[in-house]
């Protein structure tokens, strides 16, 4: 009785403890199963990253999570709420909750970076009026390091790299406890994307956010992610950090963080240590 007790308490601290819980996940296109009894818990206030081959349905599970795609099975929690097929007020505070980059940007292109940011204001509190709505707008822009002067333009007059932060700047728009960032580096030169990466985990640190973080770039997973979550045979074959990902003997994940470019990745992470560590007097390290 008292253990009955003691397992629904330790339950309860972890249910608490976890910003997204997705149990028995099946997907489905036609004949191609996505994902077949697939698990994964998203802890609070860290930066999970999400990996794995091309095609093998992270952007499907970040739809999942949010709604725009309807799983043929399984159980999807956020903040301890069930959202599979919910439209009610309660899945609609928990959405407003959140803020989504897609995969490719999705910027509206006939509207302005501020009335892209504005979008979710308008549709979650049309009862804000235009000037505050403005000035939300012209504050999540400088948020994301982009120029006030960014505002007025249109998504076609950006670079690659700034169009991402105007749609950070979106996905912030309603002061967020969840970021949901599919592929945010795709695209950005190797210091542009340093830079996003340095943004989103003082965003995170600085907001304390939760992040689910989809992405191919070894560099933001050795540099900003807590855990990482490998997607593979249509489940998540393995969440931990990278050493621990590191000891375990699959195949993909040797091949993925042990190939060349995660080899150069460590190596870069190395470096970065040594250099803020100072060199002890005998030199050695
Ligand atoms: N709306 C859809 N209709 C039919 N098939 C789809 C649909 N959306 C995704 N798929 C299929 O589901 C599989 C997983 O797609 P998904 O976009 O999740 O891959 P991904 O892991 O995000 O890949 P990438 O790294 O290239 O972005 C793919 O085979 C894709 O063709
Ligand atoms: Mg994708």
């Amino acid at each position: 009785m008292q253990q009955a007790e003691e397992r629904r308490i330790e339950e309860a601290v972890e249910q608490n403890d976890v910003a997204i819980r997705v149990r028995g996940l099946r997907n489905s296109f036609g004949d191609q199963v996505v994902h077949e009894q697939l698990d994964l818990d998203v802890r609070k206030g860290e930066i999970l990253g999400v990996v794995g081959g091309s095609g093998t349905g992270k952007s499907v599970l970040m739809r999942s999570i949010i709604g725009l795609q309807t799983p043929d099975e399984g159980e999807v929690c956020v903040f301890g709420e069930s959202m599979v097929g919910r439209l009610d007020d309660e899945a609609l505070a928990i959405r407003k909750r959140w803020g989504v980059l897609f995969q490719g940007g999705a910027l509206f292109s006939t509207l302005t970076v501020a009335e892209n940011v504005e979008v979710p204001i308008r549709e979650y509190y049309p009862n804000i009026g235009p000037q505050l709505r403005d000035e939300i707008a012209a504050y999540k822009i400088r948020m994301t390091g982009l120029p006030t002067e960014a505002g007025p333009k249109y998504p076609a007059e950006l670079s690659g790299g700034m169009r991402k932060r105007a749609g950070l700047a979106r996905a912030l728009a309603l002061d967020p406890d969840l970021l949901f960032l599919d592929e945010p580096t795709a695209g950005l030169d190797p210091i542009g994307a340093a830079a996003f990466d340095d943004q989103t985990r003082k965003l995170q640190q600085t907001l304390g956010l939760t992040v689910f973080l989809i992405t191919h770039d070894l560099d933001t997973l050795y540099s900003i992610c807590d855990r990482v979550a490998v997607l593979a045979d249509k489940k998540v074959i393995a969440v931990g950090t990278i050493e621990e990902l590191l000891a375990l003997d699959h195949p993909w994940i040797q091949e993925y963080f042990n190939g060349p470019r995660g080899r150069a990745a460590t190596a870069a992470v190395e470096r970065e240590k040594n250099k803020a560590a100072p060199t002890p007097p005998d030199g050695r390290r």
